[in-house]
């Protein structure tokens, strides 16, 4: 037998207790315990079998000496191992491995997804676009360091990228900004306004309409003919519940993609591409009813923007909103680039905007990455 070295397709890569072994080219995975991951650290085929055996025996955990040559058989047989000479063996090229990244990314293979993007950036450290699929396929299986390494790379070469920028913030902890800056919000909606409620309303199970029906029921009831403002507007899902109530429906939002979903929905009166808080301090007129699902989880603090939408509320006007219910106080920019308050951080956003809370609830808001995120949904009674 030819000295044995590892199939160069495989892609090996360390994990707490070994390695995990992905033959791309087989699409099997296999784990390698520590004794194995030794094994193939020493298999580069510079080594014959009787050379490896007396290397790694006094190495091998107790009791596992015995089982090298066993080893060696199934790892050949199981394609993990070539020997000198075999012709088959050929590693995948940088363009092979990234397309298999991306299929098996949207296939929800994401750890055998990040071994593949992993090894295309290897091979070709100049693939910015690669890099960010590392960073994101990273974020995913939970790699922060990781991403955040891929996203700078990426960003060097894309600084114009809004988004990438804002996510950078969060995974170095540094100190966030009062709110996701306008090119941040404009770029993640670019290039979401296509799908987002397909993948609002049917992956992610996202509740913001009908918390916002609840709520309306409760305060208002037969309330209805009323002037209503429907912040952060998006494509308008939360507009429709609002509209019910409405006489006059405006919506406003930073992205024009998403203005152009909430047009062709055919609900909003007036429709505006702005940025909230200048639009709120901008203008006079006043609204009965000002809603806000969704939005708030791209700013801070929040008294600044509560303080902007009190200005603009009529005596007995109410504010109802949603935000991503966090435990640290007051305010934390997590990792997706999303804020979360804390309920208590709400509750004196509203006090120093003059708003009472009327109703604070904390029920499931919509999942991601397959967990459930809890809301937080107030509804703040202005002056009377
Ligand atoms: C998750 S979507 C929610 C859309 C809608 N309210 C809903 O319930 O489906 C968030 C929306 O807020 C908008 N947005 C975020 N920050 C904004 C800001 N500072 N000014 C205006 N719109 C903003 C985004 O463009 C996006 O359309």
């Amino acid at each position: 037998m030819g000295n044995p070295r590892i199939n160069p397709v495989i892609l090996l890569s360390p994990v707490e207790d070994g390695y995990v072994a992905y033959n791309p080219a087989l699409d099997n995975l296999h784990q390698l315990n520590p004794g194995a991951a030794l094994l193939a650290e020493l298999c580069d085929g510079s080594r014959s079998l009787e050379e490896l055996r007396a290397l790694a025996a006094p190495l091998m955990p107790d009791g596992k000496a015995d089982e090298i040559d066993k080893w060696v058989e199934e790892g050949l047989k199981a394609g993990l191992l070539v020997t000198e000479g075999d012709g088959a063996a050929r590693e995948f090229s940088a363009a092979e491995l990234f397309a298999l990244t991306k299929r098996l990314r949207t296939a929800g293979k994401v750890q055998t997804a990040y071994l593949c993007g992993k090894r295309t950036v290897e091979l070709k450290p100049d693939d910015w676009d690669a890099w960010y699929d590392v960073g994101e396929i990273a974020q995913c299986v939970g790699k922060r360091e990781e991403a955040l390494v891929a996203y700078q790379k990426y960003f060097d070469h894309h600084p114009e990228d809004g988004e990438i920028e804002h996510l950078l913030i969060a995974l170095r902890d540094a100190a966030p900004p009062p709110r996701a800056s306008d090119r941040a919000i404009q770029h993640i909606y670019k290039a979401f306004a296509a799908s987002y409620e397909s993948i609002m309303c049917d992956a992610l199970k996202y509740t913001g309409p009908e918390r916002l029906r609840d709520a309306l029921n409760a305060v208002l009831g037969d309330r209805k003919g009323l002037e209503v403002l429907d912040m952060g507007c998006g494509s308008g899902l939360a507009g429709v519940v609002a509209r019910e109530w409405a006489a006059n429906l405006t919506g406003i939002d930073l992205s024009p993609e998403m203005i152009e979903l909430a047009r062709a929905r055919g609900i909003y009166d007036a429709l505006e591409v702005a940025e909230i808080t200048a639009w709120l301090q901008g203008g006079r007129s006043r609204f009965d009813l000002i809603v806000s699902m969704d939005c708030l989880i791209y700013f801070g603090d929040l008294t600044p923007i509560l303080r902007a939408a009190a200005g603009r509320l009529k005596p007995g006007g109410f504010f109802i909103m949603s935000t991503e219910r966090g435990t640290r106080h007051p305010f934390h920019l997590t990792d997706t680039g999303r804020y979360n308050h804390h309920p208590d951080h709400l509750r004196e956003a509203a006090a120093a905007a003059g708003l009472k809370v009327a109703r604070l609830e904390e029920s499931f808001l919509r999942m991601e990455y397959g967990d459930e995120v809890m809301g937080l949904f107030a509804v703040l009674a202005g002056p009377l």
